[in-house]
């Protein structure tokens, strides 16, 4: 407990500095927006050719000429790779020569690009936030690659749409806070000591907290590991060692966590303990608090037949050698994944029932052991190779059909495992002592909970959901918490200590910086304009909104700009307008839906419908770009905004489409459960609901508008969900504008008042 004081009292040190540095306690700094946006918007246009990628397939010299025309627009270049030295060259020289205050690059995907040219911005002295991307390849050339004329309409859209936004952009900064230097680590299993002894190593603070009375997680259970059939005792006891002779390191076993505070850089996490209760202040967060066995209660007749057990009891068993005799081991693969009880492959059973199998047989040479499987999945050179020896070992692998699972029943005192064998096409019976049924990992209980301290999310599978599966497979999107370990899925100790580095080394590299620097996407209260009705402070996922006396002894709403991940939900629900999602404000993106489309469609033969979609930046704008990477094509009627999160699809947006003559009107984001901004997009679900009645209440068809969740690997769902909605309302017809009834800005935010009864109102 003594290390805890001294952490806490040196936390506190640094938070001194945050408070004398800025007048309040733990307000993150944000420097006064820098000077060229408050000046008359001028433009520069650059349209990239992206080789033949863009230029192949539309004209983008008529493009170019179109961009000339448009408002704001004072310089306009076509680059043959505008990603390439020269094209990054030409936007710097351009920024100064005319004068540039905005930027729109006409290219691929912001999803890859961005960054490079928010960083060539920001090098001519640009405000980053100045800068904004048309995507005319991923979701125009390379989806509609047989029809130029409209590929190149859609592209003049798309950076008309950019312009008007641009024109809107305002400067902003990033949040500075000071770091403090200590990391927390949550679960001292393989992958949690690992990260704690990188981090210590690297020179900082640790504190490492375990639930159990020792460290070493599930790996105090095991026999021997996988693929090297280690000794886990010996390898815990080293960990042990080399903590215990590292000052940094400081470990609580009997731990549990009671609540987590605060943010990236000063986090305060709250823990109880049979000594009574702590808390220990650090700067960054590591999730590595593991996973759990599923036991199949029922599957199999486990629970209900004395010798059915899982690997994991068997691996206990062979632990304290209690293991009677065995003539006939019956395995059974998949028991309760992949579509049973859990959706998914958990991965690492094969190679363990390989493992215990010949663990088996080198107790009890003469024992049959029998591996029943839908599949065996052993992946790297190592683990095929254990593969081969249980085969040369004569144990058996016999392939069940998916279809037919096998049957567990007692016969005359002993167990039966009956099976349909799907190669041979023949029904087999198998004696058994023992049946071991391979079970996935599953998250565990404290898991669950933990995600709802930290608000980070997790995925339709329970485990943790990092930022991006290939880009931050170690980040949460909440910044400075991190995620290593089965936590955040079945993995073997190789890949949990692999992982765990990374994540150590994700968590030292700000602290070593000593400041955090996080998006200036965020939202801001107008608190003249706030009557305190705390409807955003209920929405937030991450309670960084609270209800506060103002000055004026006022209750208004207060946002910590440190805490706000900037999904927008509170903005698209503030009956006031009094909140502002930075940089997705309402004027920039009501100037985006205005510029969509200038005419509305014409009825008869030709009608063709306007349909605007609004996309998430995490999923369904990556499923969209997908489908471009992939050359899926579908109609060229659709026209796409991103937003931060489908939460910001204000209901407001909706019907100012539909007013903006959009016939049709996507809302789409994350699946349920993947949304980026833990259980943001439940509030999209809702207002889709309201809004679907809202707009039949008025008279127009409620198949104009669609909600669809859409995964960045769902390029295929994206493509066929436009051509639904176009086939759809193409039998309806243009929208008849006149029904809707409504004085913009009107308010129709929350469910409850955008309702059928106050359509009827209206
Ligand atoms: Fe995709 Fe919230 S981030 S719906």
């Amino acid at each position: 407990m003594g290390e805890v004081k001294a952490a806490t009292e040196k936390v506190a040190r640094s938070r001194a500095t945050v408070k004398s540095a800025q007048g309040k306690p733990a307000k993150p700094s944000r420097e006064k927006p820098t000077e060229p946006e408050k000046a008359e918007p001028r433009v520069g246009v650059f349209i990239c050719h992206c080789g033949a990628n863009i230029a192949g397939f539309l004209d983008v010299e008529e493009v170019a000429e179109y961009a000339e025309t448009l408002p704001n627009v004072k310089y306009v270049k076509r680059n043959l790779y505008t990603c390439a030295e020269d094209g990054i060259a030409s936007i710097k020289e351009a920024i100064s020569k005319h004068n540039l205050n905005r930027v729109v690059v006409a290219a691929c995907t912001p999803r890859t690009h961005e960054p490079l040219f928010r960083k060539a911005c920001e090098d001519a002295g640009l405000n980053k936030y100045l800068f904004e991307f048309a995507n005319i390849r991923d979701q125009c050339s390379w989806v509609h690659m047989h029809d130029w004329e409209r590929a190149t309409e859609k592209a003049k859209d798309l950076v008309r749409m950019s312009v008007m936004r641009v024109s809107h952009l305002e400067g902003l900064e990033d949040i500075s806070v000071e770091i403090n230097p200590v990391s927390c680590i949550i679960g001292a299993g393989i992958s949690g000591m690992t990260a704690a002894l990188s981090i210590a190593e690297q020179g900082y603070d640790v504190h490492l907290l375990e639930k159990e009375s020792q460290p070493g997680g599930m790996l105090n259970s095991l026999y021997n590991l996988t693929p090297t059939g280690a000794d886990p005792k010996r390898l815990i006891k080293g960990y042990i060692e080399r903590i215990n002779s590292n000052p940094k390191v400081h470990l609580y076993t009997d731990v549990l966590i009671k609540s987590v505070k605060g943010f990236f850089g000063n986090f305060e996490v709250e823990i109880t303990s049979k000594q009574g209760d702590f808390s220990i202040k650090c700067g960054t967060i590591i999730v590595a608090s593991g996973s759990s066995e599923l036991k199949p209660e029922g599957l199999y007749g486990y629970g209900k037949l004395k010798d059915v057990i899982t690997q994991g009891e068997l691996e206990k068993m062979l632990l304290d050698d209690r293991l009677p005799a065995l003539h006939d081991v019956v395995m059974i693969q998949c028991a309760g994944s992949r579509g049973m009880l859990v959706s998914y492959c958990s991965r690492i059973c094969c190679m363990v029932a390989i493992k215990n199998a010949l663990n088996i047989k080198e107790k009890f040479p003469d024992a049959r052991v029998s591996i029943l499987h839908n599949d065996i999945e052993v992946y790297g050179v190592i683990q095929e190779e254990w593969y081969r020896k249980a085969r040369a070992a004569g144990i058996r692998f016999r392939k069940f059909d998916p279809e037919k699972i096998p049957e567990v029943a007692e016969k005359d005192g002993r167990l039966e495992v009956r099976t349909y064998l799907d190669l041979l096409q023949r029904e087999a019976s198998y004696p058994a002592d023992l049946v071991v049924l391979s079970t996935p990992l599953i998250q565990t209980e404290d898991g669950l909970s933990l995600s709802k301290y930290l608000r980070v999310p997790i995925g339709q599978d329970k485990f943790f959901f990092e930022a991006h599966t290939k880009l931050r497979p170690v980040d949460f999107a909440t910044d400075g918490i991190y995620v290593c370990g089965t936590a955040q899925g079945p993995k073997d100790v190789a890949e949990s200590v692999a992982q765990a580095h990374a994540a150590a080394s994700h968590a030292v590299n700000p602290m070593r910086q000593g400041i955090v620097r996080t998006e200036a996407i965020t939202s801001r209260v107008d608190e003249d304009s706030c009557i305190g009705c705390g409807f955003c402070e209920w929405v937030c996922p991450f309670g960084a909104v609270k209800m506060v006396i103002n000055e004026q002894m006022r209750l208004v709403s207060s946002i910590n700009p440190a805490l706000c991940k900037g999904c927008g939900a509170c903005a698209a629900g503030c009956p006031t307008l009094a909140i502002k999602t930075q940089h997705f404000t309402e004027d920039q993106t009501l100037a985006q839906i205005k510029a969509a489309f200038p005419e509305p469609t014409k009825p008869g033969k030709g009608f063709e419908p306007q349909i605007l979609a609004f996309t998430c930046n995490w999923c369904s704008y990556a499923g969209a770009d997908y489908a471009g990477v992939s050359r899926m094509q579908y109609p060229p009627n659709v026209r796409i905004i991103r937003l931060m999160c489908s939460a910001r699809i204000d209901p407001l947006y909706v019907l100012e489409a539909f007013r903006h003559n959009a016939d049709g009107v996507l809302m789409s984001g994350c699946h349920i459960g993947d949304c980026h901004y833990i259980s943001a997009n439940l509030m999209t679900e809702k207002r889709y609901n309201a809004l679907k009645e809202y707009i039949e209440a008025l008279g127009i068809e409620p198949e104009r508008l669609e909600l669809a969740w859409i995964s960045a690997s769902e390029g295929e769902k994206f493509a066929s969900t436009i051509k639904n909605m176009v086939d759809a309302i193409k039998k309806l017809g243009p929208i008849n504008k006149s029904l809707l009834r409504y004085k913009a800005p009107e308010r129709m935010r929350d469910p409850e008042t955008c309702s059928k009864e106050n359509a009827i109102k209206a």
